[in-house]
């Protein structure tokens, strides 16, 4: 069964930038800002061991690890640039009174 977590007031992910969060169940998740939009991710590139928060950077929709390069598009988890081939998991967001919840 999915539930649901409020995480932190969206004004504390500026547009472009990507804030690291721990769910519940101790999933490490990253939070995107996609042209006032906010997105959700597993935290760890599929490619190797980075937290896409603290060493990803967000260019409109894609985050590119800055490991090895490889990119995915956040709003869908795809990986869109190698040596990443296995998507993200992506989450549900919702922002209820401005703050961001999301559905694991
Ligand atoms: S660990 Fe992310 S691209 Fe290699």
């Amino acid at each position: 069964m999915s539930e649901t977590v409020k995480l932190c007031p969206v004004d504390e992910i500026p547009e472009g930038e990507i804030r690291g969060e721990t769910l519940p169940d101790g999933s490490r998740i990253a939070l995107y800002n996609v042209g006032g939009r906010i997105f959700a991710t597993a935290d760890r590139c599929t490619h190797g061991e980075v937290s896409l928060s603290e060493e990803g950077t967000l260019e409109g929709k894609t985050v590119e690890c800055s490991w090895h390069f490889g990119t995915f598009d956040v709003t869908t988890g795809e990986a869109t640039g190698m040596p990443c081939e296995h998507a993200l998991k992506t989450y549900p967001v919702e922002v209820i009174e401005g703050v961001v919840h999301v559905t694991y």
